[in-house]
């Protein structure tokens, strides 16, 4: 399993109620295929989920649900580590330490605080200012080389890098300054059906702007027949004249493996309808299996139970040594 000839990665997902196809295709799907080149460390981040209001038994049960469809999407507990957050306490421990180098001014300048702050106006917390020093400690906790992270987690990302050279300069040399990883196919960034100008998001006000990977088969063709297309009547790949055919057109690529210009050519002087059809019936033919082995291993609490215990055993190992040199580099006596 950890293979000092590879290179850890890690990413985690909130568990944070429905995941839509475009967290799927942009993030979750991917998590699978990395697992073979790197040492991968993945977490369900309960601790982040509480920056925002929720009800416990919710949390829990999207914690236990999000477990789930990571094994069902191919994460698989013997090659990767997996866990939830929450249950390995280091990840606290290092917040609390890198918060004495982070500055108020960098962390209420991230776009996600503030587009965060707005929309939960009644709400806003330390734990939300503090969001990206708790991810910077997920990360560099398991001194990763690599986090795959989309568009608005860049600045995150960015200032993870700062965090951890700061210390470095600080303290010497302690953590690994990780890079993005960008995926090979990751150009397919799934938009609204509602609104191709929008990224797919399960926030937006219009349910039928986003699938999920709940979602039956009639829900998602439903959602598909009324996707906003345009008024001209060709399927042609132009993200920038064409936004809501050309949207299709990439989830139909993400879903079938088929190429842009195949699907172009299979749909060449048929109707948006058809085409409209065509694509949710590949979207809920993928997700079918998917839902099937969610549903099985969530039926299996034993099963689920042991995976959590051992991925937290694994990620309470690897983050304790980081931990342990961060308390002995700051000045803390050691305890044991
Ligand atoms: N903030 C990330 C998101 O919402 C989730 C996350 C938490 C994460 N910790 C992380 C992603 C560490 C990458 C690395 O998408």
């Amino acid at each position: 399993m950890a293979d000092t000839e590879k290179k850890s990665l890690f990413s985690a997902v909130q568990p944070s109620g429905a995941v839509t196809i475009g967290n799927y295709i942009g993030a979750i799907r991917n998590f699978a295929k990395l697992q073979d080149e790197f040492n991968c460390i993945y977490a369900v981040a309960d601790l982040h989920a509480i920056t925002v209001r929720q009800e416990a038994a919710v949390l829990r049960r999207n914690t236990l649900e999000l477990m789930a469809l990571f094994i069902a999407c191919g994460i698989d507990p013997a090659k990767s580590v997996l866990f939830v957050q929450s249950h390995v306490p280091a990840h606290c421990e290092l917040t609390w330490v890198l918060n004495t180098i982070a500055y108020p001014g960098e962390l209420s300048r991230m776009t996600q605080f503030k587009d965060k702050s707005a929309r939960h106006a009644d709400n806003v917390n330390m734990g939300l200012m503090d969001y990206p020093v708790l991810m910077a400690s997920d990360i560099l906790l398991y001194q990763a080389a690599l986090v795959p992270v989309g568009a608005d987690q860049k600045q995150h990302l960015e200032l993870t890098r700062d965090l951890a050279i700061r210390f470095n300069n600080r303290y010497g040399q302690t953590f690994t300054v990780p890079d993005g990883y960008i995926l090979k196919d990751s150009g397919a960034r799934v938009m609204s059906l509602a609104d191709p100008s929008k990224k797919m998001s399960k926030s937006d006000e219009n349910p039928n702007g986003f699938v999920t990977m709940g979602d039956d088969k009639d829900t998602v063709i439903r959602k598909f027949k009324r996707a906003v297309t345009d008024s001209d009547a060709d399927i042609r790949y132009d993200p920038e004249h064409k936004p809501g055919i050309s949207n299709l057109l990439t989830i139909y690529h993400a879903f079938t493996g088929k190429s842009i210009p195949e699907a172009e050519a299979e749909f060449a002087g048929k109707g948006y309808g058809e085409f409209k059809i065509a694509v949710g019936e590949a979207v809920a033919d993928a997700l079918a299996p998917i839902q099937a082995e969610k549903a099985r291993l969530l039926a299996d609490k034993a099963y689920l139970g042991e995976v959590m215990k051992k991925g937290a055993e694994q990620a309470f190992r690897i983050s304790r040594k980081t931990l342990s040199k961060v308390y002995r580099k700051v000045g803390f006596l050691a305890g044991e």
